[in-house]
């Protein structure tokens, strides 16, 4: 699901920038470590940070940051435009055009939320990822999205949500392992993992 005005303004402008690099990347740092050299894949890249992120703070060797919303993709490539190794597409998390097993890092930053079926979405990612690679999130809970003023603000889907426990069981229900999580609050937290 693309972005209402509001979050679309939230999603791109400095704060926005400063948050993702200031407390989620040291965050899920401290949680899953390093990727050094990764073949990486960030699922609802938006604005295009997170892609220079996981190059330079997680050590990704090679970006592929696909988004839903191709104004995002656009916004994306202009931040991207002069750098190799890191590429964008436009394409939905819940089918995603591309062969089993060739990620060794998968990044989620905020999207699944924003996903009706996101468990479809998870399924997807696995099948992409290969066997011990690393897998770092960062999301939204059910509390937050249903909270009166966000649920008023925001647009979210609002059935089929999470919470920590239930996002977590998800993965590990696919195979994944627990790394390392950190619950902020009842509405938003960080999980790391690696495919089993
Ligand atoms: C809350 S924004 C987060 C953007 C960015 N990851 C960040 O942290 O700033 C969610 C992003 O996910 C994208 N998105 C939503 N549904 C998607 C889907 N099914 N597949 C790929 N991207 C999707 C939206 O277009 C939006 O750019």
């Amino acid at each position: 699901m693309k972005l209402n005005r509001i979050e679309w303004w939230a999603m791109n402008n400095p704060v926005r920038g400063w948050w993702q690099q200031r407390v989620e990347v040291p965050r899920l740092l401290a949680l899953g470590g390093r990727c050094d050299g990764a073949t990486a894949l960030e699922i609802g890249g938006g604005q295009g940070l997170g892609a220079q992120l996981i190059q330079q703070k997680f050590g990704a060797d090679q970006v592929l940051s696909i988004d839903l919303d191709m104004t995002m993709c656009r916004r994306a490539l202009r931040r991207t435009a002069s750098q190799g190794q890191r590429h964008i597409a436009q394409a939905d998390c819940t089918q995603l055009p591309l062969a089993d097993a060739q990620f060794d890092a998968l990044f989620d930053f905020g999207v699944l939320h924003h996903v009706p079926n996101w468990q479809s979405a998870a399924a997807e990612i696995t099948r992409v990822a290969r066997t011990g690679a690393q897998l770092y999130t960062m999301e939204m809970y059910r509390d937050f999205i249903q909270h009166p003023i966000w649920k008023r603000v925001l647009t979210h889907p609002q059935t089929n949500r999470f919470d920590h426990q239930e996002f977590i069981a998800c993965w590990q229900q696919l195979g994944w392992r627990l790394t390392g999580q950190h619950r902020l609050t009842q509405g938003m937290g960080w999980s790391t993992f690696v495919k089993t």
